[in-house]
């Protein structure tokens, strides 16, 4: 029930330091509300209500509008001075959307969004490079198949190693760093998928290592793994900038203009 739907466009201020990535998760299913999802419609730009317009399924228009209403309601959250209608967003070469006016950009805010079935998660944070990737794991896949097209040699070979019972779960773990660590980069599929590694072989730790063709030394980036809820997993890589080093992780359950609550989701996975 969402009897505290407010309407007024002016979120609370919240305080997002230097060390802390924020992390926005909104169960879309939860958004139930007519006059919410209308209002949420008035903050979008032209560019979103074309895109809106342009999806076939209603299920699909329904999470587009929600995603764009986390991303608009969270960042007035951290200046709310600027409402959620005025963010205005452009793209890099890669399709990865950033914030586009000067005035904006001077914020400070760095974000990046993904949404799957029912979930969708905004990560934020200051400075450096983030990424995050959410994947609904009861979906069917065949995880050698796709390990071999997709994952480097280590981490086919680590995946078949595994009982087949626990092969499903390790490709998901996988994969969500794979589009985490690309999506951080800014780049997405331009990096071959294969040119990364990702080490899981040792409990609850994750190694990284890269190859030439990814463009990158591989230095300095901090990876998380969390389990949101019994179906998905979310991944986010970060790499700080020089002047700050980002440790902490804070997860927020949002439905926009209507709440935001902190909770605990267990990080299974990370950097030491
Ligand atoms: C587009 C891509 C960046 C992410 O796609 P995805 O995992 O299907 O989708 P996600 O929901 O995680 O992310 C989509 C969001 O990422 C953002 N995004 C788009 N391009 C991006 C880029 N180059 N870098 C970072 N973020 C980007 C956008 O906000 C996009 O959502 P929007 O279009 O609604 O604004 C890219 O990695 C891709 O096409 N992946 C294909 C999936 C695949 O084959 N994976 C194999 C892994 S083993």
């Amino acid at each position: 029930m969402q009897s505290s739907i407010c309407h007024d466009d002016a979120p609370r201020l919240l305080q997002l330091k230097q060390d802390e990535i924020h992390l926005w998760c909104c169960d879309d299913t939860q958004v139930k509300d007519a006059a919410l999802l209308q209002h949420y419609r008035t903050w979008l730009d032209e560019v979103e209500l074309g895109r809106l317009r342009r999806f076939h399924f209603a299920r699909h228009r329904h999470q587009f509008l929600v995603t764009r209403a986390l991303v608009r309601y969270a960042l007035s959250s951290y200046l709310p001075s600027t409402g959620p209608a005025a963010w205005r967003f452009g793209t890099n070469d890669y399709g990865r959307p950033m914030l586009a006016h000067p005035g904006m950009v001077a914020s400070g805010l760095e974000f990046n969004l993904s949404h799957t079935h029912c979930l969708a998660v905004l990560a934020i944070c200051h400075s450096g490079e983030l990424g995050v990737d959410v994947e609904y794991h009861r979906r069917p896949c065949d995880a050698t198949l796709l390990s071999d097209r997709f994952f480097s040699p280590l981490e086919a070979r680590q995946l078949k190693a595994l009982p087949e019972s626990q092969q499903r779960q390790r490709f998901f773990d996988h994969w969500t760093l794979k589009e985490a660590y690309i999506k951080a980069r800014g780049m997405g599929l331009a990096i071959p998928l294969s040119s990364f590694s990702f080490d899981l072989s040792a409990p609850g730790a994750i190694g990284f290592g890269v190859e030439p063709e990814a463009g990158d030394r591989g230095e300095g980036w901090r990876f998380w793994q969390l389990r949101p809820n019994a179906t998905h997993k979310i991944a986010v890589a970060h790499r700080a900038g020089e002047s700050a080093v980002m440790t902490k992780l804070r997860c927020l359950q949002v439905v926009p203009n209507v709440s935001i609550k902190p909770v605990d989701y267990t990080v299974f996975n990370s950097t030491r």
